[in-house]
């Protein structure tokens, strides 16, 4: 058969409330213009994020009533363990309540003031928690990755060459060299396995240890296998594992590719290392064998990751966002090509070319869309990266636009929905006006900040 179908069938349903345009104009100004700091009952698709948004299966649910609640020596932190192991074979597996406190905890033991860690490109939570320490969190995506159409395989690679330069000239101020995977910030591209290896190799070379931010690591080695060359007939499982081989350590939500509502880790292989991470785990999160999570949602992820290394599973997300990839792109609207594991990304500066960078392009978008269609996404652009630590505000390199799909939540209807609420905005795109930022916090200002429509005809 040709259709790639949702590979299961629906247990258990939540209604969706139905709002007017009016009724989500007077939200969207309550919430200036702030999708963030919107009542997600006013949402009738929301694809914010992927991440703690996933239905959990049947199995998932039943493993949470086996969940062993002691405090400490839980099988259930076996189970997860064990699992976790399974997948990513490090030494430690350390708990924590998601990825951003599995970031805290190593930036807080490697990060401080002059030290500097490359990355084909940090989450904004990852940079956050670098310069929290007063460390500087460096980009070094390849150079196909920062053009949106072209449709490189692997636009998630780090760039090898600038990585070596930057080890050659930095070497004494870096702490470790990281690898997102797949490339949240750059498209949901993923990196090969060719470039994971030879970064983890120049890493070592400089006896730098190699750290994956293994979120989506299930989708990465989904186009490992579809694209890399001689990985076309090999298991999932055996794909994560090499991606992880060369690797020191990892960090981890289990939001996103372990179906988890909640949840994450750290993994290193460095004794001492982890040794002070449990220690300031046991201050910040919990007892090393449940961290910052409860013994129910250990079980939740250790069936999760069973099941996300399913074929079917991943045949059916990538092919998703590929649906409403190529309805996108009919419809003229530019998007990140090919299409990415866990979203579509816009390309809204090269949509709203009318609006400049710096009157946010992408937040005039998700404005939009969720006025015409009460369909939210996430700007990921100048309002996300565009104020520095020195106060300064410059454009990010792309001003995109992420409709991130929940796993195995919405149905093909759903997509045809949203592909729908983009053709009525096709037809008065050019109306479309910029934004001012009225209020902003010092750090990671994209969720709270609040804006003001600039004068236009949609005030
Ligand atoms: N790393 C990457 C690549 C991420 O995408 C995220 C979260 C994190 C780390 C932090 O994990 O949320 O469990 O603390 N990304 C979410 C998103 C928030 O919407 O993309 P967390």
């Amino acid at each position: 058969m040709k259709t790639i179908i949702e590979p299961f069938r629906i247990k258990s349903v939540e209604p969706l409330r139905m709002t007017t345009r009016e009724e989500r104009r007077a939200y969207l100004a309550a919430a200036h213009y702030n999708l963030f700091a919107l009542d997600s009952e006013t949402v009738l698709i929301d694809l914010l994020t992927d991440s703690g948004t996933s239905a959990m299966s049947a199995r998932q649910w039943a493993a949470i009533m086996v969940g062993d609640e002691s405090y400490a020596g839980s099988p259930s932190f076996r189970r997860f363990e064990a699992a976790v192991r399974n997948l990513m074979p490090f030494r430690h597996i350390i708990p924590t309540h998601q990825g951003r406190a599995a970031e805290a905890i190593l930036f807080h033991l490697i990060g401080g003031p002059g030290r500097k860690i490359p990355s084909n490109t940090h989450f904004d939570t990852t940079r956050g928690n670098i310069e929290a320490t007063g460390a500087e969190a460096i980009d070094l995506p390849a150079p196909e990755g920062l053009d949106t159409a072209a449709p490189h395989p692997f636009k998630g690679n780090i760039d090898l060459g600038l990585l070596e330069a930057f080890l050659e000239k930095n070497a004494a101020s870096v702490p470790c060299v990281m690898i997102t995977v797949t490339n949240n910030a750059g498209g949901g591209q993923p990196a090969s396995l060719e470039n994971i290896r030879a970064a983890a190799t120049l890493a070592h070379l400089y006896g730098k240890p190699f750290i994956v931010d293994g979120c989506r690591f299930a989708e990465n080695a989904w186009f490992i296998k579809k694209r890399e060359v001689g990985q076309g007939g090999r298991a999932i499982v055996d794909i994560a594992r090499d991606m992880f081989a060369d690797a020191d350590g990892v960090t981890m939500s289990a939001k996103k590719d372990a179906f988890a509502n909640i949840g994450g880790w750290l993994a290193l292989n460095d004794d001492a290392l982890a040794e002070r991470a449990r220690a300031r785990l046991i201050q910040t999160e919990g007892f090393p064998t449940y961290g910052g999570l409860a013994g129910r949602d250990l079980e939740a992820i250790a069936q999760g990751l069973a099941e996300i290394v399913d074929e079917d599973y991943l045949a059916y997300r990538a092919r998703t966002n590929e649906y409403i990839g190529e309805r996108l792109i009919a419809l003229g609207v530019p998007i990140v090509q090919p299409t990415g594991g866990h979203a579509v990304f816009v390309d809204a500066r090269a949509w709203l070319e009318h609006i400049p960078p710096l009157e946010y392009p992408g937040q005039a978008l998700a404005c939009a869309l969720y006025e015409t269609g009460g369909v939210r996404a996430c700007e990921i652009g100048s309002v996300m990266f565009g104020r520095r630590p020195d106060g300064s505000e410059h454009p990010a390199p792309m001003d995109l636009v992420r409709l991130a799909m929940p796993r195995r939540v919405y149905t093909q209807s759903h997509a045809d929905y949203v592909v729908e609420t983009f053709a009525e905005i096709a037809a008065i795109k050019d109306q479309l006006m910029g934004y001012r930022i009225v209020w902003e916090p010092p750090a990671l200002r994209h969720f709270t900040a609040r804006f003001e429509l600039l004068p236009g005809l949609m005030a």
